[in-house]
């Protein structure tokens, strides 16, 4: 494809599309009318590794890379070494030999500024660049992802060279854009407890509490006379005989967080000065992974890329000793979120910077992807909204920890199992087009999903068991079969589209998103909760009425008690919506006072036998459920399946276990993405006849989809 970005594709595009009379997707018109952030072409790629690759093969890879219809590639977020070989001393002679021969093949270039792995000579030169652990242990070079996020020193020689490499390529006709580091929240470095840690975290306080007394009441300082009457005497949450201050372990990961996602400004602020034509954004992983506030680390970025390994996600199941039927749904369920977060965070289409192209693992790996599954694992994320796909990575390295992380290419540089079938799915996206690769995600429901609240469990679970991410993820899972596409939401998010909202663990909640639950159900929408609700205010002390605090009107009920579920798990016993068979209470059960709500369950064994479990309230013209029982699939999903249906969601059409359904639109066209995750062939039921924009098959009643198989469905 010729030199295209978004503002010229936009342009053609809508001269086009106005021709033919249809409405763009509302970012495009955004896109169209300049308002939206820099312009983004097709991409359609791979990850590729000329720093790792003997040059005189280079010439061939960017020939084998236009000839498999990849138009893009990422290259050199982990070559700082050769690019400042000693410090100051830049050498970007071999990169522009690089990009020059991508470019006279007709390939694009993404380049990674290398700040997530930096050279031996810096490490020896700066030691205290490299972090502390939560032990107070200083990690040791040798590995990545091992740089302290508040060091000055460190941010500014990861400015330097990143700076020396924007002024070389910000007129270099084949460089598009930008991909800032590496995953900031993998590897070890989202948690530092070093001194300039310390210090930073003081200094952020400061700005957020201006007074000393403000931060003692705040945190509640007299307990174990922590009182501070200086800002240097506050420490970071290292090892002291006792547990730290939840208030300020809670305050630690939000300096933590917004460390990483201000070192990441750094280096942006310099690029849109430098690069203004170049599109920028990073490359990493969504919820269940928590550790920095996505939203908070790609606010200022043109889109979000999210990396993608299903395999990986398979081999971490199986090394956690879970298996059989459980991974089937687990996989796609896990893989799903991550896409529909990528998709949520600016609420506009992502790109994939790094899609499994086959075994997947450093010290030991994943199979091989089934035939058809790497295809299938590309559609899945664009049926979630993504808009384009890189592959990694182009070949397979023959040195590094990563030599078993097997890409495109196999060792030997023949073809790997999975490369036709990618250049497959790399013409078909091509086919279905831009309208379609940039349309809307269609999604009734949404899944409320707080970095606070998971932060302050993990400070204080209150039963060891208890994680928030885990919850989230499980009741992802059991809301995703009903199909209706879910936005994930959080605490300043706007509810109002959304049917229904399933909201689990709102362990940590401030009057202000108190009030927009309270307006959003007020409004006739439908919100669903479950225990510990509202129990720490957003400065984590624990609200003084009775809970579940500031929502207490809204459900309907306050508390008798809460408790944690060691042994002897209580029967819950169903009725009235939710009649139906009993079920085990898992590890925390609410038990429930109603004021106004009505009873959908009750314990049925136990000390609280007889007490209610889940209560619903009407409140205005919504309802507002609290599910004070921990539930377990298939519990939780007929459970939480039942309110879908209750709040009139529905399924475009249906389908049977193990296919999924997302819907993506455009203005009057409306696409059904029909995914087989099964090794079999699945059979659905279609209400009228629609045209596969893949194949161009036309489907009426009974469509078989084959394994591993992906439908486009357009009504005609
Ligand atoms: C991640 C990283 C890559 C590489 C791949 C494979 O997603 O971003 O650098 O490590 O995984 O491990
Ligand atoms: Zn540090």
């Amino acid at each position: 494809m010729g030199k295209m970005n978004r503002r010229n594709f936009v342009g053609a595009s809508t001269a086009v599309l106005g021709a033919a009379g249809l409405r763009l997707p509302l970012w495009a018109q955004l896109a169209a009318s300049g308002a939206a952030s820099l312009s983004v072409p097709l991409l359609l790629g791979a990850d590729y590794y000329p720093d790792q690759t003997p040059e005189p093969l280079w010439e061939e890879d960017a020939r084998r890379i236009a000839e498999a219809g990849l138009n893009n590639v990422r290259i050199a977020e982990f070559a700082w070494v050769l690019m400042e070989p000693s410090e100051g001393k830049f050498d970007f002679d071999w990169l522009q030999r690089s990009v020059d021969i991508l470019h006279r093949n007709n390939v694009r270039v993404i380049l990674g500024t290398p700040s997530a792995a930096p050279p031996p000579w810096l490490t020896v030169k700066y030691p205290d660049v490299v972090e502390v652990d939560e032990k107070g242990n200083r990690l040791h070079p040798g590995g990545r992802r091992f740089t302290c996020p508040t060091n000055a020193t460190y941010r500014r020689l990861s400015l330097a060279v990143a700076t020396e490499m924007a002024k070389k390529f910000t007129g270099h006709p084949g460089v598009i854009g930008w991909q800032i580091d590496n995953e900031f929240t993998l590897g070890s470095s989202p948690r530092c407890y070093c001194d300039y840690c310390k210090a930073g975290f003081q200094a952020w306080l400061r700005t957020k509490y201006r007074t000393l007394d403000q931060v003692n009441q705040t945190w509640g300082t007299n307990f174990w006379s922590q009182h501070y009457s200086d800002w240097a005497q506050i420490p970071v949450p290292l090892p002291s005989g006792g547990d730290p201050n939840p208030g300020l372990a809670l305050d630690y990961d939000r300096y933590q967080s917004f460390a990483n996602a201000s070192f990441l400004e750094e280096q942006l602020a310099m690029l849109r000065k430098l690069c203004p034509k170049h599109f920028v954004t990073t490359n990493n992983i969504g919820v269940p992974y928590d550790l920095i506030d996505d939203r908070e680390l790609y606010a200022k970025l043109d889109f979000v890329a999210f990396d993608n390994y299903p395999g990986f996600i398979d081999m971490l199941f199986h090394q956690q000793g879970r298996t059989g039927s459980f991974l089937s749904d687990a996989i796609p369920t896990t893989v799903a979120m991550q896409n529909d977060f990528g998709r949520s965070i600016l609420r506009k289409p992502f790109l994939v910077m790094e899609e499994q192209s086959g075994k997947a693992g450093q010290s030991s790996f994943s199979p091989q992807p089934d035939k058809g599954q790497v295809r299938l694992w590309s559609y899945q994320a664009i049926a979630h909204g993504a808009m384009g796909i890189n592959y990694f990575r182009w070949d397979t390295a023959t040195s590094g920890a990563e030599e078993y992380w097997h890409g495109m290419l196999n060792h030997d540089r023949s073809k790997s199992p999975a490369f036709d079938e990618i250049l497959q799915t790399v013409r078909e996206l091509k086919s279905l087009g831009p309208e379609f690769l940039h349309s809307d995600y269609e999604a009734d429901a949404a899944l409320y999903f707080d970095y606070d609240c998971s932060w302050a469990v993990k400070i204080q679970p209150g039963h060891h068991q208890l994680n928030y991410a885990e919850q989230a993820t499980s009741w992802y899972g059991a809301i995703s079969p009903s199909h209706t596409g879910i936005d994930i939401v959080g605490p300043g998010s706007d509810l109002s589209p959304y049917k229904i909202v399933f909201a689990p663990v709102v362990y940590v909640l401030s009057e202000v998103q108190a009030d927009k639950i309270r307006q959003y159900a007020k409004g006739g929408g439908f919100f669903v909760t479950s225990f510990r609700l509202g129990v720490k205010t957003e400065t984590s002390q624990i609200v003084r009425q009775p809970l579940p605090g500031y929502l207490a009107d809204v459900m309907g009920v306050t508390l008798e008690d809460y408790v944690p579920v060691y042994a002897q798990n209580p029967h819950v016993k169903f009725s009235s919506i939710l009649a139906g068979p009993e079920a085990e209470c898992g590890i925390w059960a609410d038990i429930l006072k109603p004021s106004s709500a009505e009873v959908l369950a009750i314990y049925n064994s136990g000390q609280y036998s007889g007490k209610p479990a889940i209560t619903m309230n009407t409140f205005g013209r919504g309802k507002a459920v609290y599910v004070g029982a921990d539930l377990h699939p298939p519990d939780l999903f007929r459970v939480l399946g039942t309110f879908a249906g209750a709040a009139g969601v529905q399924r475009a059409i249906d389908v049977p276990a193990g296919v999924e359904l997302t819907v993506r639109k455009s203005g009057s066209r409306r696409w059904l993405c029909v995914l087989n995750h099964k090794s079999e062939v699945q059979t659905i039921r279609l209400n009228g006849s629609f045209r596969d924009a893949i194949s161009g098959t036309t489907h009426r009643a009974a469509t078989e989809v084959p394994r591993y198989g992906v439908l486009v469905l357009e009504s005609t």
